[in-house]
Parts: structure tokens; sequence; C-alpha cells
């Protein structure tokens, strides 16, 4: 098997999983999963809550074993080489590896001990890491004090003190305030200019768009979709046409009248007092039909214009709801109750 030694000369994908299958009790958590990322690639791994992408991030590092399939880092396998798989990755996960009661920079130390490090290489990549992630005021405080912004760049930091190769971010930025969020933008863009290849988790579609190369769609512990944003969202196609309702309580008769023009349910976010359709190819007709259909009821609107699809507009498409809502309202979960019903129907 690979050794340690080789990290530099492995010239295959950095990762690699072949026909994944992991299932908790009854619960079939991955069915069939495959991924692959070329060396110095960002890898965006989307889906809903429950979808199945902590498995993924916890096979990858060694955390939990795949029931069945192959997993490959750097060519080292999980199951057989784990401890060679572990020399070579960083991780930042959703439970943060930050010891309380100890400093920052204690913390930094620490990791850098459960690497062999030695004492000055420690001192130094300490330091760097505490300035590079904006913690040199805080280093000397306990860390349960840290703000929840303080504490995802701490875990971050912890991942990157053994330089990883290959790094995996579980929702990295999940409950950041948007500062901090583009703050950890920069720090991953930094990581992977210096080639390190990264596989990221989020819920947040624009932050794939704007950090991955690669993007891959899964729910129900399968990949629904793979590729670039660009290529994801031409396979949606055509236009969405978007408008606010200025009165509010009539957002839902709005969506109601220009149905018939869309080729899925429109969205309505209630938050924003705005509806979304997805026109197909005929942009500029379905257009002029919105403004007659809103104009006739007298429903006033701003902003009313046709874009092409966001990733947000490519999820609901395949996966039938939104990326942040809960997993109770994907039609899979309705299917599941047609087939109980047929069922009893027996
Ligand atoms: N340790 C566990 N025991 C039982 N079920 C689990 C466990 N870990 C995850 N699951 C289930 O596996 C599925 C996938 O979970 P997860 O990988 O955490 O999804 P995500 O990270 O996309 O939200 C969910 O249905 C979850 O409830
Ligand atoms: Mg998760």
């Amino acid at each position: 098997m690979s050794s340690p030694n080789d990290a530099g000369t492995w010239k295959g994908p950095a990762i690699l999983v072949e026909n994944v299958h992991k299932s908790f009790g009854e619960v079939r958590a991955l069915s069939g999963v495959n991924l692959m990322v070329e060396q110095g690639k960002v890898l965006g791994l989307l889906g809903p809550n429950g979808a199945g992408k902590t498995t993924v991030v916890k096979i990858l590092t060694t955390l939990l074993k795949p029931d069945s399939g192959r997993v490959l880092v750097e060519g080292r396998d999980v199951v057989r080489s784990p401890a060679a798989v572990r020399d070579i990755i960083g991780l930042a996960g959703q439970s943060a590896a930050i010891q309380e009661d100890l400093t920052g920079r204690e913390n930094l130390d620490i990791m850098g001990r459960l690497y062999h490090l030695d004492s000055e290489t420690r001192r130094r990549r300490t330091n760097e890491l505490l300035e590079r992630f904006d913690l040199l005021d805080a280093a000397d405080r306990p860390t349960k004090g840290y703000s929840g912004g303080m504490q995802r760049r701490l875990d971050l930091a912890l991942s990157l003190v053994a330089l990883p190769k290959v790094l995996f971010l579980d929702e990295p930025t999940t409950g950041l305030d948007p500062r901090s969020r583009l703050g950890m933008w920069e720090v991953i863009r930094e990581l992977v200019a210096a080639g390190t290849t990264l596989l990221l988790t989020t819920q947040y579609l624009d932050e794939a768009d704007e950090l991955a190369n690669q993007i891959v769609v899964i729910d129900h512990g399968k990949v629904i979709a793979a590729g670039t944003s660009t290529e994801l969202k031409n396979r949606v196609g055509g236009d969405v046409i978007q408008f606010e309702v200025v009165e509010r309580s009539r957002l839902g008769e709005a969506a109601e009248t220009v149905k018939s023009l869309s080729r899925s349910e429109p969205v309505i976010d209630y938050e924003g007092g705005s509806v979304s359709l997805w026109v197909g190819n005929n942009g500029s007709h379905a257009l002029v039909e919105t403004v007659r259909r809103l104009d006739s009821l007298k429903i006033h609107t701003e902003g009313l214009g046709v874009r092409r699809p966001s990733l947000d507009d490519v999820f609901l498409s395949l996966t039938g709801h939104g990326a942040d809502e809960a997993e109770g309202s994907s039609p899979a979960r309705r299917r599941r109750g047609s087939r109980r019903h047929q069922k009893e129907n027996l």
C-alpha cells in the first residue's frame, strides 16, 4: 500500500469515491455514491439537511467506515490505510475540535504535537495561523469566550496545522454572519491558490458557485447531478422571471395568475415578497404575458425582469425543494407516503 512518502508522486485523482453505501441501522445514509476530485481542485458537495454530506466527509476522513465501495485519498485506501490517509488530510467539521478550557494558542500547539511537529515548527505555525485567521489578539484567552465566528476560524486554523494536501470542510460558514463568511471565503481561496485540494460541503448555493470548480448535488444519499455551476445552470435551461409584489398580502394571488406560464410551481419568497417563474426559452413572451395578467388584476409589482437561472433554481428543479428547507417537504418523502398508501390498499 501507499506510504506517506509517496504523497508528492501520486498523479491520480486526489479524492476517489466509488459506489459507496452506508446505513445506520434502518437509515440508508448513502446509496451508491461516486465522486472524483482532481488534485488542486475544489469540489462543492451540495445537499439539503440529511442528504448524506457529513457521512461522506466522515468516511473520507476515516471517522466512519463505508459498508461497501472503495474510497481513496491521494491513492490511499481509507479502510486499509487509515493512518496514511490521516497523515495528509485536514478536517474542519461541524462539531468543532476545540478544547474550550485552553487558549487558542494552546489548542494549535496541541494539534502540532499530535502531528509530531517539533517545538520550533509548532511555534512558527501557530503564530502564522493566528495571524492569518485574525486571532492574534485573542490568542492567549480561553476559547470558551470566543464568538461563534472566532471559534469557526480557530477550527479551520486547527485543520491547517499540518499543511494538509487534502482539506475537508463540512459546512464551514453555516451560522456565520455575512462578514465572517466573506473572510472565510478569502482564506479558502488562498488555500486553493497554494495547491490544496478541497472538498467543501454547504447548504449555501452561492458559496458553491463562488468557490467550487465542480459541484455535486446529493439528496437522500444519492448523487442527483454533477458538473460545473454553468453546466448545471444550462441543464435547467431557459429563463427565470422574477418580480416583487408591493402588497405582500397578494403574493399568493400573483403567483396563481402567472402559474400557467411556469414550467414548475412558481416559487414564492414570503420574506423577500417576490415570485419567480421558470419559463423555459420563451422569456420575452412570458414577460409580456406576466405584465398583462398582473395589470388586469391591478397587482402592483417592482423589479420585474428576466434573469438566467441561479444555482438555487437548479437545486429546486432537481430536488423539488430549496436547499435550506427541511427534508419533510421533499417529493421523495411524499412518494414514500404514497407507496405506503398503495400498500394499505392491497
Ligand atoms: N450516527 C448516526 N446514526 C443514525 N443515523 C445517522 C447517523 N449519522 C447520520 N445519520 C442519518 O443519515 C442521514 C445522512 O446524514 P448526514 O450525513 O449527517 O446528512 P447531512 O450532513 O447532509 O445533513 C440522515 O438521515 C441522518 O439522520
Ligand atoms: Mg452535515
